[in-house]
């Protein structure tokens, strides 16, 4: 297994989703243990980007209960269609909230948070398992390739066992 991840500091966003997908990859290939290789992804992405937050969410009984994070403690449970993590369990789609402060009903886990992205994850029926949630202490910090990366990150732990 890696024990540490490559990339260039300072390039474009784009640039270091490129270099660690290949990395992400190959560091959960050799483990099946879902948190362990949520607790690793979190913990890549924030040394990668410097996220305030980064986590998962995972669907326990129609609620979302908060699964391995790296960040400062956050809320425990999230009913469908609640905050922003709510919103994209429930429309089961990729949310960008440029300012969390003008989306109603965001869930203030951290008042340093002030935009945030949150991708569904999906089972092989369709059916959302969680999903992953990072938060910003910039506005405005999310745009297209996070979406996209982060996707393409959700897809290769959608393969995993659960
Ligand atoms: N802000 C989220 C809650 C989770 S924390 O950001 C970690 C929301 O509105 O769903």
């Amino acid at each position: 297994m890696a024990e540490s991840i490559v990339f260039t500091k300072h390039a474009e966003r784009s640039q270091i989703y490129k270099e660690i997908l290949p990395q992400l990859e190959a560091l959960i290939a050799g483990e099946t243990d879902l948190t362990a290789n949520l607790a690793n992804i979190a913990a890549v992405l924030r040394e990668a980007f410097g996220f305030l937050w980064v986590g998962f969410y995972l669907v326990r009984e129609g609620q979302l209960v908060l699964g391995p994070f790296q960040g400062p403690v956050a809320c425990t449970r999230i009913e469908s269609g609640q905050g922003v993590c709510g919103h994209a369990y429930e429309s089961r789609k990729t949310v960008i909230v440029p300012n969390v402060h003008e989306f109603p009903g965001h869930i203030a886990c951290s008042s340093r948070s002030l935009s945030e992205i949150v991708v569904p994850m999906f089972n092989d029926d369709g059916s959302v398992f969680g999903v992953l949630d990072v938060d910003s202490e910039r506005l405005d910090d999310f745009a297209d390739v996070d979406a996209r990366s982060l996707e393409a990150i959700v897809r290769l732990i959608e393969k995993l066992p659960r």
